[in-house]
Parts: structure tokens; sequence; C-alpha cells
């Protein structure tokens, strides 16, 4: 039977579970690691289910229509899903985004017709970053303050839209379900939004209860400050943990995870090489972040024979402009 997909949205999601079988040997594990590879959607990470998804429901609800621009706020890979679905579908897009990340994703999001602001080119954001520091939740507020006045946009809002938790409990969890014939013990993903873990968890745990679900968080040497101004950030991964309430995105599901780790980007950036290495797949930083929070779990002799599905949002290639691969 003919299979043409007509759309870029048809190809988002049904990504591959890869047991890492390589780096399970070289550590000596004794519990299964399998990597949801999350780069083989369209445009190579995650966030393309949010993209769409969110879209697709201001589309329904009449919020998002014909010539209005799509802007968010975003680490990159949220943009770059919104960016190519907004090519696609004929909307203009604006993008404001952090400024240390890697150039990569500017040129992926400029490949599609996107227009990036950089968030100290907004004011209010600036404004905001001297009183709060970098908080992203902030940044989204005081971006709401910069365009209140402008006609026509729609902003995404991933922090608090309500399709990126849904999403993944609509897909994401479904899929590792079936995938492991519902055999997952552990599922593993680091936290940015929330979305990711508060929705597939959320499916997995209604399956079966006893599934446990490890989030994950940056330590707080991993953030450039005056001491580290060249410090590389584990793009997309922020803390929810030992952090003032008000700093807690409101799509993550706090009741929803057993437990936490923090993981520096030196220990992401290692058991990403350690991935290369031994089992042929490139993943970018914060699927080095989970993969590393995965093995100390696999390493636990409770673990012994369980399988830990952990989550690789995005590609490694994604991240050849910083030290991550260069040795
Ligand atoms: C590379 C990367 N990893 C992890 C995450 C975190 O995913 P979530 O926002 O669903 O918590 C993000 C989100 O921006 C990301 O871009």
């Amino acid at each position: 039977m003919e299979k043409i997909n007509q759309s870029i949205t048809e190809l988002i999601g049904r990504t591959p579970l890869l047991q890492l079988n390589g780096y399970i040997k070289e550590h000596r594990l004794e519990a299964d690691i399998i990597g949801k590879l999350e780069y083989f959607n369209p445009n190579q990470s995650v966030k393309d289910r949010i993209a769409a998804a969110m879209i697709d429901d201001a589309e329904k609800k009449g919020k998002l229509k014909k010539g209005d621009t799509i802007i968010e706020l975003t680490s990159g890979n949220t943009g770059i899903g919104l960016a190519a679905i907004a090519a696609a579908k004929g909307y203009p897009f604006r993008v404001y985004i952090q400024d240390q990340v890697s150039k990569e994703r500017f040129q992926v999001i400029h490949a599609f017709g996107g227009k990036t602001v950089k968030l100290t080119e907004v004011p209010e954001i600036v404004e905001s970053m001297e009183k709060y520091g970098a908080d992203f939740i902030e940044c989204v507020k005081a971006l709401e303050r910069a365009v209140a006045d402008e006609k026509n946009i729609w902003f995404a809002d991933q922090t608090r839209n309500k399709e990126n938790p849904n999403i993944h409990y609509k897909t994401t969890g479904p899929e590792i379900w079936q995938d492991t014939d519902g055999k997952v013990d552990i599922f593993v993903a680091c936290v940015g939004t929330g979305g990711t873990i508060s929705g597939t968890g959320r499916y997995l745990k209604e399956q079966n209860p006893n599934v446990k679900v490890i989030a994950v968080q940056p330590t707080p040497e991993s953030f450039v400050s005056d001491e580290r101004p060249d410090q590389e950030e584990i793009t997309g991964v922020h803390p929810f943990e030992n952090v003032e309430e008000r700093f807690i995105p409101a799509n993550l599901d706090r009741s929803i995870y057993d437990g936490w780790y923090e993981v520096s980007t030196e220990q992401a950036y290692q058991a990403a090489r350690d991935a290369a290495a031994h089992d042929g797949i490139l993943i970018g930083a914060s699927s080095g972040a989970a993969l590393w929070a995965a093995h100390q779990e696999a390493a636990k002799p409770e673990n012994k024979g369980k399988k830990i599905v952990v989550l690789f949002p995005d590609t490694g290639l994604r991240y050849l402009s910083t030290h991550m691969y260069k040795e």
C-alpha cells in the first residue's frame, strides 16, 4: 500500500527504543538501559511533538489564525519544531532565545525562515534577569509584558500550555508501554518545562503504579556565572528542587517523580561520549545527563535485571560547536 506522507507533522513520534548494550557491557551494569531516541523526529528532537500539538490545538480553538505570527521563548528545540511547522503551514515565526545556546540552533531556525531575538535584546527581559537571574519562568512573564500591545500574535508558551504534557500522555507514554510490552520498571527524563516527565510519567504510572519515575536537574556549578563565564550549560534542563516555588514550571507535576538526580555538564558529556563510543549513537547534552542518572539507577543492587527506559531528547549534531564531542 502506498505510504506517502503529506506533512512533516505526520512524521512525528513513534520513535524507536534502543538498548545500550555496549554501554551496559562497558560499565558492567546488571540492569537494562534502554534509550528512547527522540532525534528520530523530523526535526531531531522531542519538541517536535509539542510544537505540532500546541499549534494544532490553537488552530482548533481559533486562537491561532491565518496571518498570525507564532512566538515562543525557548532554549532552542521548541523553537526549531515550531519554526519548521510554521514554515510548512505558512505562519510567520519569531522566537526569543537564550543567548548562550549552541549556534546550530540559531542556524536551523533561520533556515526555516524564523526570526530569532536574543533575550538580552528585550528590555523587559533584561530587567527581569537583573532582578531574578536567568530564570525562564520570570522571562516568560517579562515577554508577555513586552508583547502586550502587539496584535495578531499567538504565544505558544510551552511552560504553561497543557498540550505540552498532554501530548506526552497521549503518545510518548503509550509508545514506551507498547514497545516494552508493559515491562518498563523505571523511566528517567530531564526536566525543562516538565512536559515530558509529567505526561509520560502519568501515563506509565496509570498502567502500572510501580513504575518508578526519575527526574534530572543540573548541578548549580553547571550554570554560567561571573566566576564561570564560559561554562557550558545543559541546554533545556532547569532546576526544580531546592529552588523557590515560583521558579517551578506550571507544567511540572511534582507528584509524578519518585526521585531525582543532579548532574554536572561534564558528567552529562561523558555519558554521551560513552554512548557514542560503545553504541554508535550521537545524543545531545540533556540525553547524556539522563543517561548518567539512568546509570546510577542501574548500578543499584536492587535494580538488577530491571528495565530502565531513558528519554534522549535530541541529537549530538546540535552540539558540535560546543566542547561536548571535542577531545
Ligand atoms: C535538549 C532538551 N532536553 C530536555 C528538555 C526538557 O524537556 P521538557 O521541557 O519536556 O521538560 C528540553 C526542553 O527544552 C530540551 O530542549
